[in-house]
């Protein structure tokens, strides 16, 4: 028998028991052991849980009980978990996490531990929840030089988006509804300014490069500028506006990476995820393009990708699961923002002077494309190729207050 504690008893902890109770034979099989949830660490009582009996807030049960084995960290955050996490480490138990805030910041130190005392730190949960993604890149892909990653990162902030086109609402409705339907948080800021995001295409890039990306160097926006009439344009371009985390890797070995919300092509294969859907393609210079499809967010598609951990660490006890780990080389690997190239729609007021457009339009290579809305003109700047992000943002700044909004366009 294997003996797991589980750190956090929310939407995803209570999942990963959740999964554990229906599919426990075939898990044992698969494990080659039972797998028995001993301890659930959190300070509420949940006395109508199955699990009711296991549930502690003496944490120190947990650590000083050398039958567990494997911990499962789902409190999220970077710091109480990251203080249980080096705990669980230190005391030579596995850890797994669906926690992408704590992989983003102290991934390199969590790993190091790990190694040290000679057990895993595993995270496939913390990108994309259900879909495999973090072993694929480690593993499946990993004779190739990875070239670029786009990928829509986030579920709550699609399902979103998804709302906001298909049933024309804004995005403070479309918000309301996925609170109510418990996607959001109540606060819901990580998620809709794209901070969840630039953490998982972070994870992602670190795997590529073997190097910690700081998530914080990362250019991010949100998307809680967006608005339906926006979405008009996405449809006269027969486009989609999705959260996009993107990242290219340059011939000089620097990352371009962002993430913004962005005119998608409706062919663009990334563009298919709607909904709590991500969908993550992934390029490599010896495969081509690949695509990882699949729930992104929620109780059970998230506990999914925890649980396949765990068996992944039951079946290595007193052995280690092999994972790239990445470290910290004190280089920045993340490129100047100022000097990526960008294409973007630009709405402009109807009372914009024609001649500070034309001009801008012969300055920078912009062109006119048909309103889709009363009352304003739209531009496309960038489509030579040749339009840096500083370039665009000077366009916007001698535009001033004719811009009604700017997306940039993948
Ligand atoms: N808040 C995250 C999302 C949860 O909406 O994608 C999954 O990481």
């Amino acid at each position: 028998m294997i003996n797991i504690a589980i750190l956090g008893y929310g939407t995803v902890g209570s999942g990963v028991a959740e999964v554990c109770r229906m599919n426990q034979d075939m898990i044992a099989g698969r494990a080659g052991e039972t797998i028995n949830i001993k301890k659930i660490l959190d300070i509420r009582q949940f006395p109508d849980d199955p699990f009711a009996s296991r549930v502690t807030s003496n944490a120190d049960e947990i650590f000083s009980d050398p039958e567990i084995s494997v911990v499962v960290e789902t409190i999220g955050g970077a710091t109480f978990a990251y203080e249980m996490t080096k705990r669980a480490l230190a005391n030579g138990k596995h850890v797994v996490t669906s926690n992408k805030e704590l992989v983003a910041t102290h991934g390199p130190e969590l790993m190091a531990l790990a190694q040290e005392t000679g057990v895993a730190y595993m995270f496939e949960a913390s990108v994309g929840g259900g879909i495999p993604i973090i072993r694929p890149l480690n593993k499946c892909l990993s004779a190739n030089v990875v070239t670029r990653i786009t990928g829509i990162l986030n579920g709550t902030t699609n399902f979103i988006l998804t709302k906001m086109e298909k049933d024309g609402i804004d995005f403070a409705g479309a918000l309301a509804e996925a609170q109510a339907l418990g996607y959001a948080e109540q606060d819901p800021t990580a998620d809709i300014e794209g901070h969840d995001a630039a953490r998982k295409i972070a994870i992602l890039a670190s795997i590529t490069y073997g190097e910690f990306v700081d998530s914080e160097a990362i250019y991010t926006e949100g998307i809680s500028q967006i608005t339906t009439a926006d979405m008009d344009y996405a449809v006269r371009l027969g486009s989609k506006i999705k959260l996009v985390g993107a990242f290219r890797r340059r011939e000089d070995g620097a990352a371009d990476l962002i993430v913004a919300p962005m005119l998608l092509p409706g062919s663009h294969p990334v563009a298919v995820a709607d909904d709590v859907y991500n969908a993550i393609m992934v390029e490599g210079n010896a495969l081509g393009e690949a695509m990882f499809y699949g729930r992104g967010a929620g109780k059970l598609p998230t506990a999914s990708a925890v649980v396949a951990d765990v068996i992944e660490c039951a079946m290595h006890i007193g052995k280690v699961p092999h994972l790239m780990p990445w470290k910290r080389n004190g280089r920045d690997i993340v490129s100047r923002h100022a000097d990526c190239l960008v294409k973007a729609l630009i709405r402009l007021k109807k009372s914009a002077d024609p001649e500070q457009v034309n001009r801008l339009c012969v300055q920078y290579g912009a062109d006119w494309l048909e309103s889709a809305r009363e009352g304003e003109q739209a531009l496309i700047v960038g489509g030579a190729g040749n339009l840096t992000e500083q370039a665009l943002a000077q366009v916007v700044a001698e535009l001033g207050e004719q811009v009604l909004s700017r997306i940039r366009i993948l």
